[in-house]
């Protein structure tokens, strides 16, 4: 029963596919969910780092994902492997993720080569590394997902929750079942989702497409609402926790995470409600020393000032970015588009990894995640 519901619930957003006419990496693109379950192919690295700017393809853990195949498909193409490593790393700036799949699989395609066992036996390689790095990310969701169960049993034994998420963390956007929202999901398999608030998440609305699609093809009991609606919520008492996932996490614990997380972290402390990160250890960056050095992308202004961005709330092209929507403000007004902002430690709860949960979360807690995880 449970395996038949992770099926159901489990989304094919990536993969790698020879096909008659050469090998390709397959999306489905989540820039015309929910309208159209639409699939993107692309067949080189400029094709899929246009996927990534339009975010056809898009959240930390699937970026690294999505990275770590572009370099294999860099290398099934015989196309310069350094430099499609180093255009796909740099495709985004905020996910660690994306850097480190392509650089991953591309020291894997390097250290083939290095031992002289030419460019088809290293293109074998990475495509392995590849679809190792797609595995691990799926293994990890399950570890994190029993993590956070069990954290928010500590936090309200037996009972039903009312769960808050902000941007989508599911199955489309890991190689499982989802970092805050797969935690969710179990809550909801438990039987003890009472709510899930969906913010929409302005500008590119992840909330409200996405991942009110995950939830209601989960069955889970839902509301989408406006992100400046959390406050009253939080207010009213119908917040129990809140989950979100990161996008990069600095060695201090800075969570740099989707533009509207640091004020839901502000609103959960005020009110006394845990607020929860919930991550691979892929995501943190050590060499990061602090929130203040996380680069966080800056977005084209029409994302906020049209009401468009993207083909299923406005007649678009696909992979468009920008521009040719339905005027929200006036021509030409100037607007500011952090597409994420950054949550410092002392807000976050709890971090959960693969690994298990960091409460509190400080700079000596990564430090040992980070030493743990490379095993020593
Ligand atoms: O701009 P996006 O849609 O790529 O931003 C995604 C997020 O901010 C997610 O919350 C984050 O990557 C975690 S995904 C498990």
């Amino acid at each position: 029963m449970r395996m038949a519901d992770e099926a159901e619930e489990s989304v094919p957003a990536l993969r790698y596919e020879e096909r008659p006419d050469g090998p390709a990496v397959v999306l489905l693109d989540q820039t015309r969910l929910p309208a159209e379950e639409v699939e993107l192919v692309c067949t080189d690295v400029p094709g899929l780092v246009g996927a990534i700017r339009s975010l056809a393809v898009r959240g930390a853990p699937l970026l690294g994902i999505a990275g770590g195949y572009g370099v294999a498909l860099a290398a099934a193409r015989g196309d310069d492997v350094a430099e499609a490593a180093g255009r796909l790393a740099q495709a985004r700036p905020t996910a660690v993720n994306l850097a480190y799949g392509a650089r991953r699989v591309e020291a894997a395609y390097e250290a083939v080569l290095r031992a002289g066992e030419g460019e088809a036996a290293a293109a074998v390689r990475a495509l392995e590394e590849a679809r190792a790095l797609h595995r691990e990310d799926a293994e990890a969701c399950a570890r994190m997902i029993g993590h956070g169960f069990a954290l928010l049993d500590e936090f309200a034994p037996g009972r039903s929750l009312r769960l808050l998420t902000h941007c989508n963390t599911g199955s489309l956007v890991t190689g499982g079942q989802g970092t805050a929202l797969g935690v969710v999901k179990e809550v909801h398999r438990a039987g003890r989702l009472r709510w899930l608030w969906v913010d929409e998440t302005r500008p590119l609305w992840q909330g409200a497409r996405l991942t009110a699609w995950e939830a209601s093809r989960a069955g889970m009991a839902y509301s989408v609402l406006a992100d400046s609606a959390a406050g009253s919520l939080f207010a009213a008492g119908e917040v129990d926790a809140v989950l979100v996932g990161a996008d990069r996490i600095a060695a201090d614990g800075s969570v740099a995470n989707k533009v509207g997380t640091y004020p839901l972290a502000v609103l959960a402390a005020h009110h006394g409600v845990p607020f929860v990160v919930v991550a691979p250890v892929t995501t943190v960056d050590p060499a990061t020393p602090s929130g203040a050095g996380i680069e966080v992308e800056q977005r084209p202004g029409g994302e906020v000032t049209e009401l468009t961005g993207l083909p299923s709330v406005g007649a678009r092209e696909p992979g468009a970015v920008g521009g040719a929507g339905f005027a929200l403000a006036p021509v030409g007004a100037p607007a500011y588009n952090p597409a994420f902002d950054v949550t410092p430690p002392e807000l976050v709860t709890a971090l959960v990894t693969e690994q298990g949960v960091l409460r509190p979360v400080t700079g000596e807690g990564i430090a040992e995640l980070c030493s743990t995880s490379r095993g020593e």
